[in-house]
């Protein structure tokens, strides 16, 4: 349903503009502080997130604490009318620390502890470290709770990475015997210790996985990484404690990374008000733009659903150049703004950018910045920044509008942990993640809303429910995807689905296991692995229900499946199983379940999401003919629609608006016929709510130029 969020932080009920700034690190020349503020104003930038690396200054010694700097930098941005973004600095620490107290140096796998340098290196279980970072925390939020410029906590940065000193083991092993009930046993036969004479016969002998110690113990290793999770949430919860007491109406958030493979994010999200995440696609790398839009598309898809659909913050971008990545690039003129207009139009209330001014110095000098070294406004990044500004500045109305998706694809972080660690299959390139993006992108060509969720959220929304490569299933989740199936709703599946339980235990009796081999209607018996060279071909059966048709190719993966009730919609051509099937769908209850053998090239795709598209009736965001590379979304407060149509090509292209009267909502003119887009152009469309799209829709494949007319 539509509806509109609150704003972030009502006290400012707009598009926040913004950038990373560290004053910290120009202390010492005042004469450009003080230049910052007008040049903010300049780039239309409203807010700065401040004190992120800041913790040195904050505390030089310690003890000592030096708020001065902070005071007049908070001061500052009242003054001009902008806001702080404040950070809590426990993602790098004063080297005072590591020298008095060893054990907030991190322990790598290989047991060896680090030494101080770099940043996001501390132990997650330390408790000198957590009563540091609390201290620091209390101090910050006591000091700054009445301040006006106060808008937003940005916890920590990127929290990442693992620990393995003895604090951590010891934490490990409480949380073991929390998890397993005291109950040794059931731990053995969870991870089906008896495998190399693995049993332990006493909690002490469990170490975390180790290059020079255990790491094949599938159920050892999934374990640790559902406990580094909850431990670094724990660490988390250390350092809100202070601003919750002091500020409990100041929003809370952390910048997460996208679909890091470290951290399962959705247990973040419920401690979380808001979600932020920091975005650094490689824009242009390679001649189409397409795949990395549609996967950038899914990131932010992602931190959408994360938020249970409100607006997410779009905490990190660069304006120019990322430095860190191999090809240092420079956005093309017109990649910012796209970008920055992507974000909003996937459900961010936020464009923020790392950094506002240049670092002089050290790793990130040449990193993109709104503030280049040149120190004025007089460059080419800081003129498309302040358009971004003015962009943003109009779009007012978009705060809190929500996005509408029917569809719902599944991208979970246990699953991912169970794949990569498993012997099998094509080793160190299963490709989950990219499988995942590979089924979202022709819907995100469609312009078909679509949430990005894991296993532990309510199916029951959606229409269609997507979940590639779900090796392992949760608890409770065959029965949710059995009952959404069997209430209405369309499932697609794929090889290598339902395996294994939680602990990576194979469901004895035959794949998809824990029941969904009724609901999709088929015994997955076998999977063939297919040498990079080598491929198979689906043959799609005449008059199929999808309207296959053709051969396809299938690469990396061909599961040998009976339909067990499903009708078979293509089968294989070649090898010792041609003629068995390869797509299937069974009718469940009151829907359908379709199951993908292998692993389709995108044109199969393309034609699998358009035919269940128009079966389903799936809603899209503009009624109208899409360009290949022409992507539209729709966000809407139930009053308004704002629809965003935006050219990832470098070339121009036409969009036929079709009937509907909209408005142009950055000029506010009246808007029919024919839309122009400029090379990386966007327009924002406003209109009433409610208005049913065009019952007619043409879609490009992937990677054919032939346009195929969906009814
Ligand atoms: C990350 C960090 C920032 C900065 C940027 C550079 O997202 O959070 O501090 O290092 O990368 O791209
Ligand atoms: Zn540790």
């Amino acid at each position: 349903m539509s509806r509109r969020y609150p704003p972030i932080n009502p006290k400012f009920p707009h598009l926040l503009h913004g950038g990373d700034y560290n004053p910290d690190q120009w202390l010492h020349a005042p004469e450009v502080l003080e230049k910052d503020m007008r040049l903010a104003k300049l780039a239309k930038v409203n807010t700065m997130t401040v004190g992120v690396f800041a913790w040195a200054a904050l505390e030089p010694e310690e003890g000592r604490f030096e708020f001065g700097w902070l005071d007049q930098t908070l001061d500052r941005l009242a003054d001009s009318g902008l806001y702080a973004v404040l950070a809590t600095p426990s993602g790098a620490r004063p080297a005072w620390m590591s020298q008095k107290y060893p054990e907030v140096l991190r322990v790598r796998p290989d047991r060896g502890r680090n030494l101080h340098g770099m940043r996001h290196n501390h132990c997650i279980t330390s408790p000198v470290y957590r009563e540091k970072t609390a201290l620091i925390n209390d101090k910050l939020a006591e000091r700054y709770k009445d301040h006006p410029a106060l808008l937003v906590w940005h916890v920590s940065n990127e929290y990442g990475g693992e620990c393995h000193c003895e604090l951590c083991q010891q934490a490990f092993r409480a949380w073991l015997k929390e998890r397993y009930n005291n109950d040794l046993d059931a731990l053995n036969r969870a991870w089906w210790a008896s495998f190399w004479a693995h049993t332990f016969s006493d909690w002490s002998q469990i170490e975390s996985p180790s290059p020079v110690g255990e790491d094949r113990l599938h159920g050892l290793t999934i374990d640790w990484m559902r406990f580094v999770t909850d431990q670094t949430v724990d660490f988390m919860l250390n350092e809100t404690k202070p601003l919750r007491t002091h500020t409990p109406t100041t929003p809370i958030t952390t910048n997460l990374m996208g679909t890091y493979p470290g951290l399962n994010y959705w247990k973040f999200a419920e401690h979380l008000d808001a979600i932020s995440w920091d975005s650094y696609p490689s824009w242009h790398k390679g001649k189409s733009h397409m795949a990395i839009s549609a996967a950038t598309s899914f990131h932010h898809d992602l931190n959408r659903a994360l938020g249970g659909g409100k607006p997410f913050m779009l905490m990190e971008m660069t304006p120019s150049l990322v430095n860190w990545q191999p090809v240092c690039k420079l956005k093309r003129p017109g990649m910012h703004q796209l970008s920055a207009v992507q974000a909003v139009a996937h459900g961010s209330d936020t464009v923020q950018y790392f950094q506002f001014r240049k670092s002089r110095g050290s790793s990130e000098k040449f990193h993109g910045a709104v503030v280049d070294h040149l120190g004025t406004e007089h460059n080419r990044v800081f003129g498309e920044v302040a358009e971004v500004g003015r962009t943003l500045e109009k779009l007012d109305g978009v705060v809190g509008a929500s996005t509408d998706a029917e569809v719902a694809i599944v991208y979970d972080w246990e699953n991912r942990w169970a794949i990569d660690a498993l012997e099998g299959l094509k080793k160190g390139d299963r490709k989950y993640l990219s499988t995942v993006l590979h089924h979202h992108r022709p819907l995100w060509e469609m312009s078909v809303a679509t949430d990005v969720i894991d296993q532990s959220v309510d199916l029951s929304k959606y229409k269609l429910v997507v979940a590639p490569m779900l090796y392992m299933l949760r608890p409770g989740m065959a029965e949710r995807l059995r009952r959404f199936v069997e209430a209405g709703g369309t499932a697609v599946a794929t090889y290598w689905t339902g395996i294994v339980n939680e602990t990576d235990l194979c469901y004895l009796g035959g794949w998809p296991g824990d029941g969904l081999r009724e609901v999709f209607g088929v015994w997955d018996e076998e999977t063939d692995t297919l040498y990079p060279e080598e491929h198979n071909t689906v043959v799609a059966r005449e008059g199929n229900e999808l309207d296959l048709h053709g051969e396809y190719v299938a690469r990396d993966y061909c599961a040998l499946i009976h339909a067990e009730g499903a009708d078979v919609l293509a089968t294989y051509r070649d090898d010792f199983y041609a003629d068995r099937p390869a797509v299937t769908a069974n009718a469940f209850g009151k829907g359908k379940a379709y199951y993908v053998a292998s692993r389709n090239d995108e044109r199969f795709l393309a034609d699998l999401y358009q035919a269940i598209a128009r079966k389903v009736g799936l809603k899209r965001a503009l009624g109208a003919t899409l360009p290949k590379g022409v992507t539209a979304t729709r966000r809407s407060d139930g009053e308004n629609d704002f629809v965003f149509v935006m050219n990832f090509n470098d070339a121009p292209a036409q969009v036929d608006r079709g009937d509907t009267a909209y408005r142009d909502a950055l000029t506010g003119e009246p808007a029919a016929g024919t839309l122009q887009l400029k090379p990386f152009g966007f327009t924002v469309l406003k209109t009433t709510a409610d208005k049913p799209a065009a019952s007619e829709l043409t879609i490009e494949t992937f990677d054919t130029p032939a346009t195929r007319t969906v009814k």
